[in-house]
């Protein structure tokens, strides 16, 4: 158990494709995402990828009741999803503020796909097959793009829409470490 560093924009490690994940269920893994969520939730985070603390593999973990980076967004599931796969389920695109912990103190305005399905398997092989939509689907999107070693500035369209958080939303909880 413990949080782990997180890697900063500009580390190749977070450019790389991210290799599946073959077996489950092991102590090794059991661990990894132990220290995941502990990562995640020292910094109040919404969501992490295995990329982020330098662990190449199709791993991320996302969800919450309530939280403080991102203070109107509706709840997710906590969930730990495997070697995801992510499919539109309309051409509907919505834009919406981002911030990533790689990115720390920025956020930037980022179209997504508005609903989705994702599937994927969970720590013990378990299949996940969720259909999503608005912040949840933006979550997914976001930390998946991780594992493919896409970060959120290079989605954004319109470069007068990102910026640093304290000048973007002066007096906001909305706060990056
Ligand atoms: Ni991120």
């Amino acid at each position: 158990m413990s949080v782990r560093d997180i890697l900063k924009m500009g580390d190749p490690r977070l450019l790389q494709q991210a290799e599946p994940i073959t077996r489950f269920g092991t102590p090794d893994l059991d661990a990894l995402i132990e220290d995941m969520f502990d990562t995640m939730h020292a910094v109040n985070g919404a969501g992490l990828a295995a990329p982020q603390i330098g662990v190449n593999l199709q791993l991320v973990i996302f969800g919450f009741k309530q939280n403080t980076r991102y203070p109107d967004a509706p709840p997710v599931p906590e969930t730990v999803l495997i070697n995801p796969v992510l499919t539109p389920l309309s051409d509907q695109i919505e834009e919406d503020w981002e911030g990533c912990l790689s990115v720390p103190g920025l956020r930037g305005v980022v179209p997504r796909w508005t609903r989705l399905h994702y599937q994927g398997v969970d720590q013990y092989g378990k299949v996940i097959s969720r259909d999503a939509e608005g912040f949840h689907a933006r979550v997914v999107q976001h930390e998946c793009d991780h594992l493919a070693g896409i970060l959120y500035p290079m989605r954004i369209e319109d470069f007068s829409r990102f910026g640093y958080v304290d000048v973007l939303f002066p007096g906001s909880d909305a706060h990056d470490d």
